[in-house]
């Protein structure tokens, strides 16, 4: 089995920071500002070692108005002019799941900065993204960055644990309790949450629910899931077809 880029990249300090910013991570769409110079180095900062292979971030700024377009039922994003674009070498074996995987870790920081973020792969005009492209790249999504308006009021809608769980998640070990917990909460486009998790003699299997949900959703939910595990070593594996990732923990290593 091949084994996923994640593993050991990221040290445990940022992961247990990662960890500690999952469950006040929510999209925000209303700024009060952009970020402050020393918000931005750090943000330089982290956007150059968060990236897996094939990814990168670039850090820029427009007009929101001309950025950003509207959908039906979902807020229009304003208040910041500062964003981050998410370029994938599309050449590069599982660019697209390393892109889910930095971006959302690249979200997790700035949470931890006191910034809101926002995935946008859909509601952007892309004309108006001035990054500089190489060849076989493309940019994938953005993110707003700023300061929120608004932060922790939202109620988070979400299916229930065992929706998504083959068997019943009480069953499991903690370890395998806390990583599906962790991928529940994750973000996915349109709130799909186009993922199952099944477990089995210490392997947690991520799986796609049938057709919906996108190649970054499922790097998404990668990452939440080996930060829902914790300190206890373990290793991610790719999978093929619809299992999209196995993690594999301790013992069975
Ligand atoms: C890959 C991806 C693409 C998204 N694209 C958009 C988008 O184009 N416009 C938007 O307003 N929100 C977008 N979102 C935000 C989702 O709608 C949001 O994450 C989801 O509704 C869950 O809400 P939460 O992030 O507040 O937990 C996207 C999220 C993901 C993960």
């Amino acid at each position: 089995m091949e084994k996923c880029a994640i593993n050991g990249f990221y040290t445990p300090a940022q992961r247990a920071r990662f960890y500690a910013a999952v469950s006040r991570r929510e999209s925000v769409r209303t700024f009060i500002s952009a970020p402050d110079g020393e918000q931005l180095s750090a943000l330089q900062y982290a956007s150059a070692r968060l990236c897996l292979p094939g990814t990168r971030i670039e850090i820029r700024e427009c007009d929101e108005k001309k950025l950003y377009g509207s959908m039906p039922f979902v807020e229009t994003i304003m208040g910041t002019s500062c964003y981050a674009a998410f370029i994938v070498d599309m050449n590069v074996p599982h660019a697209l799941e390393h892109m889910g995987i930095s971006g959302e870790a690249f979200m997790l920081e700035a949470v931890n900065m006191g910034l809101g973020t926002c995935w946008v792969a859909g509601t952007y005009h892309r004309s108006a993204v001035d990054a500089e492209l190489n060849e076989n790249e493309k940019i994938v999504a953005i993110t707003p960055l700023g300061v929120p308006a608004d932060m922790g009021n939202k109620e988070r809608k979400r299916r229930n644990l065992r929706d998504i769980c083959f068997t019943a998640p009480d069953q499991w070990p903690l370890w395998a309790y806390n990583a599906a917990e962790c991928v529940r909460i994750a973000p996915s486009g349109i709130n799909l949450q186009p993922w199952q998790l099944n477990y089995a003699g210490r392997t947690l299997q991520l799986l796609k629910r049938s057709f919906v949900g996108s190649r970054l959703d499922m790097g998404i939910a990668i990452l939440h899931m080996s930060l829902g595990v914790q300190e206890k070593e373990h290793v991610v594996y790719w999978g093929e077809g619809r299992e999209v990732a196995t993690l594999l923990a301790e013992d069975r290593i």
